[in-house]
């Protein structure tokens, strides 16, 4: 099943859907004054979107001991690297190493490849896009996520737009300086996947977590090939947390 307007995969039953609607309906009707929104936005978690917040504060705590930046291959909305701005705020609010870096086209699936991705996603090159001028609304998001906690003055994010084919080498080239921490892999298909494993495996270091939002996932294959392709998958501790069932890490040994 597809949502209505950008190609994106929803597994939700027809029975869920409904009710999720409701809850949008309940959203943008909500009578709360506006000075107390956003701390009562835990109204509209449900059970499923709160274990995704439950998963990355778990993976969270295991970074925090190691140095380097955060990365997440493929951000669409947003929502994971405004979490970890979060997440960054409570747990080392002084750490300003702790760049998180966000790579996407920010207009969908660029590199789809038939025989790798199969026929499953039924997705195209462009599914999974986001709105228009969508870039400038996440950093301004992410700004104020900083505008919030300490030092703000020392900018710690990057939104990085374009083709990870390209972009993703080219920011290493311009940042030899980066050890990765943590990297995110959400493109969801084969292509700027492997281009993303084999551009930080230098970068990485024991202790490195690594975090995959499709491996052994039969509507996207790709990922898990790629991965197999770059590190091999028989010496990886490939693990996952009892909040969530699709989204798996790995801790480099
Ligand atoms: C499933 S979404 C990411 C969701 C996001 N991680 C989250 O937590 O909500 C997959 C993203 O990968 C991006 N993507 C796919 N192919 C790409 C490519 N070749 N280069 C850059 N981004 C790409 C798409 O634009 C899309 O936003």
């Amino acid at each position: 099943m597809k949502t209505e307007k950008h190609d994106a995969i929803v597994l939700s039953s027809a029975d869920e859907k409904s009710v999720n609607r409701h809850f949008v309906e309940q959203l943008h009707a909500a009578p709360l004054p506006d000075d107390e929104l956003l701390a009562n936005l835990g109204l509209f978690l449900t059970s499923k979107n709160l274990s995704r917040i439950l998963f990355f504060n778990e993976i969270y705590k295991k970074i925090v001991t190691t140095h380097g930046v955060i990365c997440e291959f493929g951000v669409r909305w947003g929502q994971t690297l405004s979490l970890l701005s979060a997440l960054r705020g409570i747990y080392e609010p002084f750490n300003r190493h702790r760049k998180i870096v966000g790579f996407d086209t920010f207009a969908g699936f660029v590199g789809l490849d038939a025989d790798k991705d199969g026929p499953l996603c039924q997705c195209r090159d462009g599914s999974f896009s986001v709105s228009q001028d969508y870039a400038r609304y996440l950093d301004q998001i992410l700004a104020m996520q900083e505008a919030l906690n300490p030092i703000p003055h020392l900018k710690k994010w990057e939104l990085v737009q374009g083709d990870a084919a390209q972009t993703i080498p080219d920011y290493l080239r311009r940042h030899p300086e980066t050890l990765v921490s943590l990297a995110i892999f959400d493109f969801d298909i084969y292509q700027p996947t492997r281009c993303a494993l084999e551009a930080i495996k230098p970068h990485l270091f024991k202790g490195s977590v690594l975090v995959f939002d499709e491996l052994c996932d039969d509507i996207f294959p790709g990922e898990t090939i790629a991965l197999r392709e770059v590190f091999g998958t028989e010496n990886l501790r490939i693990q996952r947390h009892p909040t969530t069932a699709r989204v798996s890490y790995v801790v480099l040994e």
